[in-house]
């Protein structure tokens, strides 16, 4: 049920409102990189190998199997990268991908532990961020109590973009998805609804962002397909793979066509139903 869709093959359709670039500008440093980025870039091509210099980028979630993919694909541009992680984080995979550690960071702080994000967080500049979290426990207000925090100091900090890894369904999205026996997995429109809240509050922040709502994702050792694509369109609901997820997540930093933007990932070439990572 939930694979019959037939939406058209879409790439990132690439409206480029004006009013996103003068606020990019009025915002800084990263206009002309996004100016002159939007002839070439979109978001259906493979990850740019070069995000347009050195952006100062902090990753949340860098130690999970999405946040990995991401930072493969960041430790073969220029930028500058921070991970954010917890204390007990396991970061000997991250590690692994910079031989050269000059251009990883480590931050260290639990999200949902307010003081330790101001404090992690305390002093530093970004020109992105990117969270690819997930949230633990089924904790129903993971999203409404991690937010707020990191926002501002996502204000503080000058970040540019913040690049959100939500879900399918999240708030009132969840309206088009109403014949997918989803009433059947327990919690789960609370979990939604907390997802909404979380893109809400990051909407209102002022903050320019580019929202990527995932859907069942493949196994992690899931080859890219390199078939999956943003669209606007959000009654569109795939399977996608992370190596795919992360290279759609790259091909958005720093890219002017991307932004305050939520997308919902296509990719018709993998069949559904499968097993769950
Ligand atoms: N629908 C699906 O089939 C499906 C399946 C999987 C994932 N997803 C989505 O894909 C995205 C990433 O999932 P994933 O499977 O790649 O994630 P994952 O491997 O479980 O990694 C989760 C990351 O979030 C971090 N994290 C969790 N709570 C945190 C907190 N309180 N403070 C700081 N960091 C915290 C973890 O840190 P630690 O290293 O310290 O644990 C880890 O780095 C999410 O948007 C998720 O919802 C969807």
């Amino acid at each position: 049920m939930i694979a019959d869709y037939d939406g058209d093959q879409l790439g990132l359709i690439g409206e480029i409102r004006v009013a996103d670039i003068f606020r990019c500008c009025r915002k800084g440093l990263l206009c002309l990189t996004l100016f002159f980025g939007l002839a070439t870039i979109t978001a259906a091509a493979p990850a740019t190998p070069d995000t347009g210099g050195s952006e100062r980028v902090l990753v949340l979630g860098g130690t999970g199997q999405l946040g990995r993919a991401i930072l493969s694909e960041l430790a073969a541009t220029n930028a500058q990268v921070s991970v954010l992680a917890r204390a007990n984080s396991d970061r000997t995979s991250v590690e692994a991908l910079w031989p050269d550690r000059s251009r990883l960071q480590w931050l260290t702080g639990d999200l949902l532990n307010a003081e330790e994000i101001d404090r992690a967080l305390a002093g530093h500049r970004f020109d992105v961020v990117i969270n690819a979290v997930r949230v633990e426990d089924g904790d129903i207000h993971f999203y409404e109590k991690i937010m707020p925090p990191l926002l501002r100091n996502t204000q503080r900090a000058g970040v540019r973009q913040f690049i959100h890894h939500g879900a399918v369904g999240a708030g009132r999205n969840v309206e088009k998805f109403q014949n997918l026996g989803w009433e059947r997995v327990p919690g789960i429109f609370d979990r939604l609804k907390d997802q909404g809240i979380g893109e809400d509050l990051l909407r209102g922040s002022g903050v320019p962002y580019t929202i990527i709502r995932n859907a069942r994702i493949y196994p992690p050792e899931s080859p890219a397909t390199g078939k999956a694509a943003l669209t606007e369109d959000d009654s569109i609901i795939t399977p996608m793979t992370r190596a795919d997820l992360a290279k759609l997540t790259l091909s958005c930093v720093a890219n002017a066509a991307c932004l305050n933007k939520t997308f919902h990932v296509q990719d018709a070439s993998l069949p559904w139903p499968m097993r769950r990572p």
